[in-house]
């Protein structure tokens, strides 16, 4: 039951598919623009989703109830705010920094180029064994009705990925601390990784509201995740034309919330990418230089040169650059890449949803806006780790394509235990509020922890 296998990565990261796809972008933006409009003015379904997408974690960002325009509209945006077309890495870069990071320690196998292959094993959890699944991510829990997404394995082309081994971890883990910096996504995989390792040991919640802390005693290893949407600083204050609320957005700035804590941490998985679709107007060096869903007064002089993309570059650069300058962080820091959302499914004008998939997609489920965002998120990583001097604590932990074929692996209508919610297409073939961004638990996401042990086995 192998799935066919993704075509050459590097081959189709050199061709400048982006241009050709243009017309598709327009047509599809067309399009979508329509259905979101009649969705938005015929039902409240998005403004659920919304309230739950924008749901921050309150382990520290209690602050900025961020305007609630996003969710219907963001994709068109960032279509429309996206003047120039960016240019598509080249191949050589995108292998180069896999590599020269995951995989130059001699004969290590590319890790994320394959295929998934059904694996009647199971998962490694399920809701009953793991208490700290958080229910939104309880997919069988939630009653979703199908089961099979739980036994797809990652097979890297040319090795195997080892099925996760939770005493092994905490053996190399041994009187080490791993952090999880993110947004709701880091969360999800934090939570995966702690639902693995509570097979083994069950770990002690020591956290604050400011950083989730867990201790395994076994091995006194611990777990930490702390809350950073963009990776990079953040102010609310009102800026200028800026007025307070809407988040500033400092791209040459790296967040100090983590910055502080990094001298603690044996390895750092940071990752982001979602909250560039949200309202914020973006800082270099104190100026406005843009933003997304935001625009200055019309009276304003503002050069607002920097879309979200471009801004998600840079954030980028700056989070991976200010992490290998700092002199006393001696441990591992690990990106994950963007994590792609199937909202479309291929097709806006289908309704885009991520209802009824289950199962990987035999082919990959391209999404122009996912590529772009993963392309600036390795141009900008390939730009700071040239400018790192040591570029060996540096990995870049490339998901995106293989999690392109898992539509099937998102929590869809089956995000809260609500007997009432909706599950099924409307009569004109509306989608139910869904949540097609984060993943089941168990699920395809555990395959990044697999992927996690991996890299780590072959450094400590
Ligand atoms: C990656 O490794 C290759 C071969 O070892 C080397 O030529 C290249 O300069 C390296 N690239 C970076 C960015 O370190
Ligand atoms: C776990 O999932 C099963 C379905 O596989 C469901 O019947 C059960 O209620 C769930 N339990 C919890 C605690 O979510
Ligand atoms: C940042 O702005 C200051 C003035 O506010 C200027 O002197 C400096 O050259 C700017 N730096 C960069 C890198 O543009
Ligand atoms: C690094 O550690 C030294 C010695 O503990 C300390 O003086 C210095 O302030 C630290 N630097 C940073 C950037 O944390």
């Amino acid at each position: 039951m192998g799935m066919s296998s993704p075509k050459c990565f590097s081959c189709a990261m050199a061709i400048p598919r982006f241009a050709s796809s243009i017309a598709f972008m327009v047509a599809g933006l067309a399009i979508f623009v329509i259905v979101a409009s009649v969705l938005l003015a015929s039902s409240p379904i998005f403004s659920s989703f919304q309230d739950y997408f924008l749901s921050v974690d309150h382990g520290r960002e209690s602050r900025p109830p961020i305007p609630p325009s996003f969710a219907g509209n963001h994709r068109p945006e960032m279509f429309v705010s996206e003047p120039s077309s960016p240019k598509p890495v080249s191949g050589s870069d995108a292998v180069n920094y896999d590599a020269n990071s995951t995989v130059s320690d001699a004969n290590l196998c590319d890790l994320y180029h394959g295929k998934w292959v059904y694996d009647s094993g199971g998962p490694l959890y399920t809701n009953m064994s793991c208490p700290l699944i958080t229910q939104m991510q309880n997919c069988q829990g939630n009653g979703r009705p199908d089961k099979d997404y739980e036994n797809w394995r990652w097979k890297p082309d040319r090795c195997d990925l080892p099925r996760f081994d939770a005493r092994k971890f905490l053996e190399l883990m041994r009187g080490k601390t791993l952090a999880f910096v993110g947004d709701s996504v880091s969360r999800n995989q934090m939570e995966s990784l702690l639902c693995i390792l509570c097979q083994a040991d069950m770990p002690k919640n020591r956290g604050s509201r400011r950083m989730h802390r867990w201790y395994f005693k076994s091995t006194s290893t611990t777990i930490v995740r702390i809350w950073s949407s963009w990776l990079v600083h953040k102010t609310s204050e009102p800026m200028v034309f800026a007025p307070d609320g809407v988040a500033k957005v400092h791209l040459d700035l790296p967040d100090e919330y983590f910055m502080e804590f990094l001298p603690e941490f044996d390895v750092v998985v940071l990752s982001s990418g979602h909250w560039f679709a949200k309202p914020s107007v973006y800082v270099l060096n104190g100026t406005i230089v843009g933003g997304q869903l935001w625009k200055p007064p019309q009276n304003a002089r503002v050069d607002m040169r920097i879309n979200n993309i471009e801004a998600f570059g840079l954030s980028v650069e700056t989070a991976v650059e200010s992490i290998a300058a700092h002199p006393n962080f001696t441990g591992v820091a690990i990106f994950r890449s963007y994590s792609p959302d199937h909202y479309e499914g291929g097709a806006w004008n289908a309704g885009g949803s991520c209802t009824g998939k289950v199962s990987p997609a035999s082919d990959l489920v391209r999404n122009e806006y996912t590529d772009v965002m993963h392309e600036k998120q390795v141009s900008g990583f390939g730009r700071a780790a040239e400018k790192a001097s040591k570029k060996s604590n540096l990995v870049f932990m490339d998901i995106t394509e293989a999690f392109g074929y898992r539509p099937d692996g998102h929590p869809g209508p089956y995000r809260s235990p609500d007997p009432n919610k909706k599950t099924k297409r409307g009569p004109h073939g509306e989608p139910p509020p869904q949540d097609c961004l984060h993943w089941c638990m168990p699920g395809p996401i555990d395959t990044w922890n697999e992927l996690l042990l991996e890299i780590i086995s072959k450094r400590f």
